[in-house]
């Protein structure tokens, strides 16, 4: 056996304290079936940290700020899409803005917050359309926020650079946007112009701590995460999201999301969007 190679197998008990440190960092409620999957991904970073056994890189995991980090980064599916799920593009461009626009106090900005921003894709998808929107309306006035638990993701979503099959699906999809708001690299790797990316405020936020701004945001995309958690747990991070949207804020969620079974002051107002009401 090569004695700096990562262990094989997992214990049953070393893979419930692995799946346990997964929901203490970041609320994901992981099933053992994913085992494989936690493992591929841990066994290069154990590699790098000349680890052999779990346990060791659990305890490290533990007593250590940086990997702990990589383990977030590690456990957390970041999957995301230039205007994924049409739908609530048309929504966004032709009733949210409108609506909003019209009914606005005066002088008043638009905050938008991207709750789970992986790369970014969703963030800077918001900060197009509602740079395409105040073409039209020269006073309007908007701020994109976007968060994630994963400094991994963050970091390269405040580069902004993107390839494959995420940049060609985004030119195929809207080839005038990407004309206009993408810098070529190459052929096959293009970055979000220095004006889009400064529309966007990034940070790190854990969705299962308190709201860091209380009734501020207008509307809040919180896509294709909630997913990855426990109904009570589902049920906090919507009382976090509730916090922090004004009063009448909406809510947008995945497609494979409902709130219908949860306990929420959310009020449905149409397929997967959600309307904040008193408590
Ligand atoms: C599948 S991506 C969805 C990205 C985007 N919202 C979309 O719909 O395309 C899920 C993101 O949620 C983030 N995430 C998972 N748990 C989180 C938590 N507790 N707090 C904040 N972000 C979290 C992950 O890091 C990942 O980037």
């Amino acid at each position: 056996m090569n004695m700096s190679e990562p262990e094989k197998e997992i214990s049953d008990k070393d893979l419930q304290k692995l799946l346990s440190l997964v929901k203490m960092h970041t609320g994901i409620t992981m099933e053992a079936r994913k085992r494989d999957m936690l493992l591929t991904r841990i066994r290069p970073q154990m590699r790098k940290m000349s680890l052999t056994s779990f346990e060791q890189f659990m305890d490290r995991v533990q007593s250590d700020p940086e990997t702990r980090q990589k383990f977030i980064d590690l456990a957390t599916t970041n999957e995301t899409h230039f205007f994924r799920t049409e739908t609530v593009w048309t929504y966004f461009t032709n009733d949210f803005l409108p609506n909003w626009f019209k009914q606005k106090p005066k002088d008043s900005t638009l905050r938008v917050w991207s709750a789970a921003s992986s790369t970014g894709a969703e963030a800077y998808t918001i900060a197009m359309v509602c740079e395409e929107f105040k073409i039209k309306h020269p006073a309007f006035k908007y701020r994109v926020f976007a968060s994630d638990i994963s400094s991994k993701v963050l970091q390269e979503a405040q580069n902004g650079v993107y390839s494959d099959k995420i940049l060609e699906e985004f030119k195929t999809k809207r080839p005038l946007l990407h004309q206009k708001y993408f810098l070529v690299l190459s052929p096959t790797q293009g970055q979000v112009n220095d004006f889009i990316r400064k529309q966007v405020e990034f940070s790190m936020h854990n969705l299962h701590t308190k709201a860091p701004r209380k009734d501020f945001y207008d509307i809040v995309f919180l896509r294709n995460v909630m997913i990855y958690f426990s109904e009570p747990d589902q049920e906090l991070v919507l009382k976090n999201m509730q916090d922090s949207l004004k009063k009448d804020g909406l809510l947008i969620v995945g497609e494979s999301e409902s709130l219908s079974r949860l306990k929420t002051n959310f009020q449905y107002a149409q397929p997967l969007v959600y309307k904040k009401s008193a408590a």
